[in-house]
């Protein structure tokens, strides 16, 4: 089994072709700073920090700010699955030797799946460098753009995302499930899990006209004027149908928003969610509608007093609010399976989990 020992992330990789002209101007030549650190300097813009190295701006933030909201985001889908064997994904594969995370943000998820399967290869992609000093020795944090052409030569036993949602807009979305399907082994894996930008509630704990309501509808609605639709977690399976993927299971959640559950699991899910949102607002909400925002693009400090409303009433322990979440896997077929599906012209099987 091949070992491959991972430098801090001064040695990330970065592919300098990507992007040059596009990104830098056609004048990048004369510029004395390397490549390497402007991809970690970014892009400023109100206030926060973006990436530089897709000429097509990705919505959310790469800022230590947006970095501790994937801790906590990568936390709750932990507890969420507490139960589990394995709480980082279903996908039933056994002895892997290579696995995928794309956008893997601040690489928590590829690191510890790194942890778990010591023999196999993950590697994490992202468009920012992720912001770890130490990875597993078989862990290797990558920057590329996904919606590119991909380059890697190992087939995949394992490919999975997550909270990609606003990534891409829809042929953006197939051609990235095409190139994972592309780049699974016959046997392997893909899985996604995405969590809904609206804020529910299954009682009257929450009036009709509080704030809260208004954020999935005005988040949501910037997201189709740019372009990026949100309802990913809802178009994935339909998604991974068409990429040609069979044996497509689901497992729907609700995520808690505060600690009002009394199941000791929602309570903790809640409470780490509640920290979730509060530090990930502004950066899920600033680029959408300072862009996109109705009537017209919203100003900075519109967005930052939008979001400290929202904060003040998210801290009411009394709305009993959630946020719905989907996970989906399904299997990329042997070619023997497609040649019987060709001739039968039978369809897949979507298995529902309780
Ligand atoms: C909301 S974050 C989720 C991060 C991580 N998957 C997690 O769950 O903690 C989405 C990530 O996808 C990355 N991303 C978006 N578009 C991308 C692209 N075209 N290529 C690579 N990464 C991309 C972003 O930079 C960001 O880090």
């Amino acid at each position: 089994m091949d070992k491959i020992h991972t430098e801090p992330e001064d040695d990330i990789a970065v592919d300098p072709t990507v992007h040059v002209t596009t990104v830098y101007g056609d004048d990048w030549q004369s510029d004395t700073t390397s490549i390497g650190s402007s991809l970690y300097r970014g892009l400023e813009e109100n206030g926060r920090r973006y990436q530089t190295l897709s000429h097509k701006e990705y919505l959310v933030p790469s800022d230590e700010k947006q970095f501790e909201t994937y801790e906590a985001g990568h936390l709750v889908a932990l507890i969420m699955d507490s139960d589990q064997d394995n709480p980082l994904f279903r996908a039933p594969i056994e002895n892997p030797k290579h696995i995928l995370d794309l956008g893997t943000g601040s690489g928590n998820w590829a690191i510890d799946v790194a942890d778990m399967f010591p023999e196999a290869i993950v590697r994490g992609v992202d468009l920012f460098p992720p912001p770890v000093k130490w990875v597993p020795p078989n862990c290797i944090l990558e920057v590329d753009n996904i919606a590119e052409d991909w380059t890697w030569n190992e087939p995949q036993d394992l490919i999975h995302m997550r909270i990609m949602i606003g990534s891409f807009d829809d042929k953006e979305w197939d051609r990235v499930y095409q190139q994972c399907y592309d780049n699974i082994r016959p046997g392997g894996w893909i899985e996604q899990l995405e969590a809904s930008p609206y804020i529910e509630c299954d009682d009257d704990s929450l009036p009709s006209d509080n704030i809260l309501r208004t954020w999935g509808p005005t988040l949501a609605a910037c997201g189709e004027r740019a372009g990026r639709p949100l309802g990913t977690m809802d178009t994935m399976k339909e998604a991974f149908r068409k990429a040609g993927f069979v044996d497509i299971c689901e497992k729907e959640y609700k995520w808690p928003l505060g600690p009002w559950a009394r199941d000791q699991k929602y309570k903790e899910a809640g409470t780490v969610n509640y920290h979730h949102w509060m530090s990930g607002m502004e950066g899920w909400a600033m680029w959408l509608l300072c862009k996109f925002g109705a009537p017209k693009p919203w100003s900075q400090d519109e967005v930052i007093v939008y979001v400290a409303k929202l904060r003040n009433e998210l801290k009411n322990p009394r709305y009993h609010t959630y946020e719905r979440a989907r996970r989906v896997w399904a299997r990329k077929p042997f070619p023997e399976e497609i040649a019987g599906r060709d001739r039968d012209n039978e369809g897949v099987t979507i298995k529902v989990e309780e």
